[in-house]
């Protein structure tokens, strides 16, 4: 077992010890690396500027550079990966590297404060074997904030350094080294770190994680850290002992067999969006204003549920999709319909010891129609005031045998809305049943007011989300599946 952490930075193996382990990758940049071309702008995940690139890579020469937010994410995430900064770009020669040669060449940068964040999120999106499309541009871009210059020269960078510099560049030359040196050091071992009194354990295996768990079922779980980081962050809280999941394999997969995808709890975002959107293509769309892409890539479909927040967005989308949790404790497994999982504000059926392992989702049939809707104040990158999911399975004459309405953000908890089902099964896709739901959503539900919306507000988009979904699966626009 690992008792330092462990990673690459400029072709060099850093190995950190008694550095606390609640210390973020941006506080040890700055702070006692002494770099300081990631900027801090929020602390808190939302503006971009501390972006830095992060990979995983194998033995076989496979690296996915990722685009994180280093100012949530604790320095032993790290840990057996690959950290590339905007001073990673430049090489020993202080050559531009091309994503900083676009920038320049298109005017891209005024003050400067958010340039290092873009550059490291071009950088991650040139190394993204997806099609590099002007859609995957505006998701690659959707959490990095610029003030004065503007999207319109950042963008045109984005062109201009697929334009001039396609192909591969220094880092992909460096891969079977930086491979061999994380094989040789820290391999795939499990991490047990302690600084400071306060440890970090980073198991391999679900055997490892029982093990660690059965000995000290009170430590805190780690997966993504988005929610977690801003408890360091904002709220000064320092964990004592923490287990991070992120390193887990078997929580990491994604499964579909028949009539079922399951997803690993530590399956992040990024990794679910396209078997989602595959399954229900309206998730596409769903998923990519789930947050920035920096959040997207590291936080976990697993975390977002298990944080009880009653504005998340995973909670009402797998609530209406009808997904069960499998549970897991000292290596047994229970299987715990996601509705039977809220009990209260942020509490949940989770036992001491307990974690989410799975999260199996019925796949749709050709009778099932499904919209999933998030509504807050800006569309990309913010965090919802109302989330509405709809699913409905049609009979053979067309009309809705069994219904499934789930909101975010219209109680303390996560819900689906039985009355508001009940009213609407056996009836046709029409106006009557539309109006039917949208009169039992507002009877039933007392949402709050607060900075986001106003409790009115939001019982009148929740019904007509419901309206807008029941004239969707009328048309058959964008909501048949199977
Ligand atoms: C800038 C920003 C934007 C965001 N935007 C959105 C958004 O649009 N929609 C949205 O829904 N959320 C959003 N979030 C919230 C957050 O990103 C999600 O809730 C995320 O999915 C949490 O996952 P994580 O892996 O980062 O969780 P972590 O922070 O690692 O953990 C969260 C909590 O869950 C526990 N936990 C984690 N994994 C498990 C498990 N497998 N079993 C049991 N307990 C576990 C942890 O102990 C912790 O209490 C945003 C956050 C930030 C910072
Ligand atoms: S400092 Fe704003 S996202 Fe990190
Ligand atoms: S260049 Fe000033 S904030 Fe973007």
């Amino acid at each position: 077992m690992g008792d330092a952490i462990q990673f690459v930075l400029d072709g060099r193996l850093r190995t950190i010890r008694g550095l606390d382990p609640n210390t973020t990758v941006l506080e040890w940049l700055r702070g006692p690396e002494r770099r300081s071309g990631t900027k801090e702008g929020c602390a808190e995940g939302d503006c971009g500027a501390c972006t830095v690139a992060v990979a995983e890579t194998d033995g076989a020469g496979t690296t996915h550079w990722r685009a994180v937010n280093a100012c949530i994410q604790p320095i032993a995430t790290l840990h057996g990966r690959w950290l590339a900064t905007v001073e990673s770009l430049c090489g020993s020669d202080d050559a531009l590297h091309p994503v900083q040669q676009a920038m320049v060449e298109t005017h891209a940068s005024q003050c400067g404060y958010c340039t290092p964040g873009f550059v490291m999120s071009l950088f991650a999106l040139r190394h993204d074997p997806a099609p590099a499309t002007a859609e995957a541009t505006l998701r690659a871009l959707a959490g990095n904030l610029c003030r004065c210059t503007g999207y319109r020269p950042i963008l045109a960078a984005a062109g201009r350094m697929r334009e001039t510099a396609p192909g591969p560049d220094r880092f992909d030359a460096e891969v079977p080294a930086v491979a061999a040196l994380l094989a040789a050091s820290c391999g795939d071992a499990e991490l047990g770190y302690d600084a400071d009194g306060r440890r970090w354990h980073a198991p391999r295996t679900l055997a490892a994680l029982d093990r660690v768990l059965a000995a000290r079922p009170t430590a805190t779980l780690v997966a993504g850290a988005t929610d977690l980081g801003l408890e360091i962050t904002k709220r000064h809280r320092r964990f004592d002992d923490l287990v991070f999941l992120g390193g887990v394999d078997e929580l990491r997969g994604v499964r579909r067999g028949a009539g079922a995808l399951d997803l690993g709890a530590a399956v992040t975002w990024a990794d679910a969006h396209a078997p989602l959107a595959a399954a229900w293509p309206t998730l596409d769309e769903f998923v990519a204003r789930f947050a920035g892409l920096q959040i997207r890539n590291v936080a976990t479909l697993g975390g977002n549920i298990a944080n009880a927040s009653p504005i998340g967005d995973g909670s009402p989308l797998f609530l209406a999709l009808d997904a069960t949790l499998l549970l897991r404790r000292d290596g047994v497994q229970r299987a715990l319909p996601l509705r039977e999982f809220f009990l209260g504000y942020r509490r949940t059926a989770l036992q001491p010891g307990e974690i989410v392992e799975r999260i199996v989702v019925p796949l749709p049939t050709p009778s099932t129609r499904f919209a999933a809707w998030k509504v807050a104040k800006r569309y990309d990158s913010d965090i919802s005031a109302v989330c509405g999911c709809f699913r409905v399975e049609l009979d053979a004459r067309g009309r809705i045998a069994e219904a499934a309405i789930a909101f975010g953000g219209m109680a303390a908890v996560p819900l689906r809305v039985p009355d508001a089902e009940a009213a609407v099964v056996g009836r046709d896709l029409d106006d009557a049943t539309a109006e039917a739901g949208a009169r039992a959503i507002a009877s039933v539900l007392a949402p709050i007011d607060d900075l986001r919306a106003s409790a009115g507000y939001r019982r009148d988009v929740a019904g007509a989300l419901w309206r807008r979904a029941v004239a969707a699966f009328a048309t058959g626009k964008a909501a048949r599946h199977g």
